[in-house]
C-alpha cells in the first residue's frame, strides 16, 4: 500500500472510529457504503463483539454483506419507518455539510436511511472537504425507460451527464436495476436550487446531492477526527 493510501486510510478509520462512538446501546444504526463506511462497520462490529447491542440496517447490497460478515444483526430497512442513527461516507463535503455522495452508486437508498434518522453523520478523510462542490461529478439515478429525456433535461440545468459504466462497459445498475448519469456540472453555486430541480424531473430517481441531510461531520486528520456541524443558517 503506498503511503499516500495509508494515510488516507488512517484518517478514514479515525473519522468511522468518532462517529461509531456516538452508537447507544439498542440504537437501530443505518450503515451507508463504501470504504470510509467499512472502517465503520469494522469499529461497530469490534463494539458488539464487546457487548454492545445493535441492529443495522444497509443502504446498500454491499454493506449489508459487509456488515453481515462482521457480526452485526442486520434487518431489511423495508420493515423499518425510522433509524435511530445513519452514519455514511461522502465523495465531497462543504463547510455548510452540504455533500456529493454516489460515488458507489447507493444514493438513492443513501437519501432515504438518512431521511429516516433525526441525525446523520458523514465520515470523510481529510481530501473530501472542499470550498465548493462540483469537482467531484453528481450522480443521479435514472430509469432506464427515462434515460435519453433525464439526459436531455440534465444538459438544459447546465449539466454534462455521463452514463456509469461497470468495468465490464455494459451500463452500471443500480440495487435497484436503474442507470446512473455521472453529471458534471462545474463549481455549484446554488446547491439548494439545484437539488429541487433535479429531484422535480420525472425519471430521476435521486440524486447524489444532499443538502441539509448531514447533521455532523468527522473528517480524519492523521490518527484523529475533527468535529464539525452543519451551521444553523438557511440555504
Ligand atoms: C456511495 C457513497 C459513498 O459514501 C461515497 O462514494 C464515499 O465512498 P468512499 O468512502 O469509498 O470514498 O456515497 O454511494
Amino acid at each position: 500500500m503506498s503511503g499516500a493510501r495509508a494515510d488516507l486510510d488512517r484518517e478514514k478509520a479515525a473519522a468511522a472510529r468518532a462517529a461509531v462512538a456516538e452508537v447507544r446501546d439498542g440504537m437501530i444504526v443505518g450503515i451507508g457504503t463504501g470504504s470510509t463506511v467499512a472502517f465503520a462497520i469494522a469499529a461497530l462490529a469490534e463494539r458488539c463483539a464487546q457487548g454492545l447491542r445493535v441492529t443495522g440496517v444497509a443502504t446498500s447490497l454491499r454493506s449489508d454483506a459487509i456488515a453481515r460478515a462482521a457480526g452485526i444483526a442486520m434487518i431489511d430497512f423495508a420493515d423499518r419507518a425510522t433509524v435511530d442513527l445513519a452514519i455514511d461516507g461522502v465523495d465531497e463535503i462543504d463547510g455548510r455539510l452540504r455533500a456529493i455522495k454516489g460515488a458507489g452508486g447507493a444514493m438513492l437508498r443513501e437519501k432515504i436511511v438518512a431521511a429516516a434518522a433525526p441525525r446523520m453523520i458523514a465520515i470523510a478523510d481529510s481530501r473530501k472537504l472542499v470550498d465548493r462542490l462540483g469537482q467531484a461529478p453528481l450522480p443521479v439515478e435514472v430509469l432506464p425507460f427515462a434515460r435519453r429525456f433525464v439526459q436531455r433535461r440534465i444538459e438544459e440545468l447546465g449539466g454534462a451527464p455521463h452514463m456509469r459504466e461497470d468495468a465490464a462497459g455494459s451500463p452500471y445498475r443500480t440495487d435497484q436495476g436503474n442507470g446512473v448519469l455521472d453529471c458534471g456540472f462545474g463549481r455549484i453555486h446554488a446547491a439548494a436550487e439545484l437539488a429541487a430541480g433535479l429531484s422535480a424531473i420525472p425519471g430521476i430517481m435521486g440524486h447524489g446531492l444532499f443538502v441539509g441531510e448531514i447533521d455532523a461531520l468527522y473528517v480524519g486528520r492523521g490518527d484523529t477526527a475533527e468535529y464539525r456541524e452543519r451551521p444553523n443558517r438557511p440555504g
